[in-house]
């Protein structure tokens, strides 16, 4: 594992965009596996700008998300697939149909979950996948539990996710009750993996994830330690270090 401890989110955006785009100018059809949330907001800046200014090329790359929310269209601001619209894809030159995400109004779930699997196989599987983790441990929406499926799978989410989306959908009790999420197995299939971390509320789970050499289902993102090739940007607050 090789951890590049920063001194703010901005440089952990712009770190991480760097890795990125110098895995796309290796690899013009990298596939990459991609999160959301509030972290990866400033790499998905940095990478426009990458596109706008220098003309990084997204032609040939193909992207998966990691989750999103069941019940929830596309066209939902709220969505995961709204999200990376509106943050990165519409800024940049990726084709349509390079672009994945779980669809999270699928009439079959179990089905939706079996085919985005084949097609992350049938690209190749991930040469990086970009992750971000949750105060309580998870990865993509793998919760804490006391064993975890391998592949994408349907989640019921943790109170304490669904509290911490509770301001997006202006109360918890609207947060979905369930999303689809790539499994770890899914994850630890990538040949290279970048995770982010950033401010003060991840230094307990920075904390045990890099202290703790330990696998345990009741801290998914300890699964990462069997990465093959983990790096880790995290800033000053994420580490617990004082400013
Ligand atoms: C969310 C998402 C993850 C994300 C994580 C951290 O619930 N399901 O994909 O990486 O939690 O989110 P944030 O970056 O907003 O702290």
């Amino acid at each position: 594992m090789r951890l590049i401890a920063v001194e703010n989110y901005d440089e952990l955006s712009e770190v991480a965009a760097g890795i990125v785009a110098e895995m796309i100018k290796m690899k013009p059809d990298s596939v990459i596996g991609l999160p959301t949330g509030r972290t990866p907001k400033g790499m998905y800046a940095y990478l426009v700008k990458l596109h706008k200014e220098q003309g990084l090329d997204f032609s040939g790359v193909k992207t998966f998300n990691i989750d999103e929310f069941c019940g929830v269209p596309k066209s939902d601001p709220r969505s995961f697939a709204f999200y990376m619209q509106e943050y990165f894809v519409k800024h940049i030159n990726l084709k349509p149909d390079n672009f994945h995400i779980p669809n999270g109004t699928a009439a079959n779930y179990a089905e939706e979950c079996k085919e985005y699997e084949k097609k992350i196989e049938q690209a190749g599987g991930f040469d990086l996948i970009v992750l971000g983790v949750g105060t309580n441990g998870h990865v993509g929406f793998n919760e804490p539990a006391t064993s975890l499926p391998v592949h994408t799978h349907i989640v019921s989410l943790s109170e304490e996710t669904r509290v911490a989306y509770g301001k997006l959908y202006g109360s918890t009790e609207n947060v979905p009750q369930q999303a689809i999420t790539m499994g770890i197995g899914t994850i630890l299939r990538a040949e290279r993996t970048l995770l982010l971390a950033s401010g003060s509320s991840k230094s307990t789970v920075m904390r045990k994830f890099l202290q703790e050499e330990r696998v345990t289902p009741l801290l998914p993102v300890s699964f990462l330690h069997l990465s093959s090739n983990l790096t880790v940007i995290a800033d000053k607050e994420a580490l617990g270090m004082s400013l």
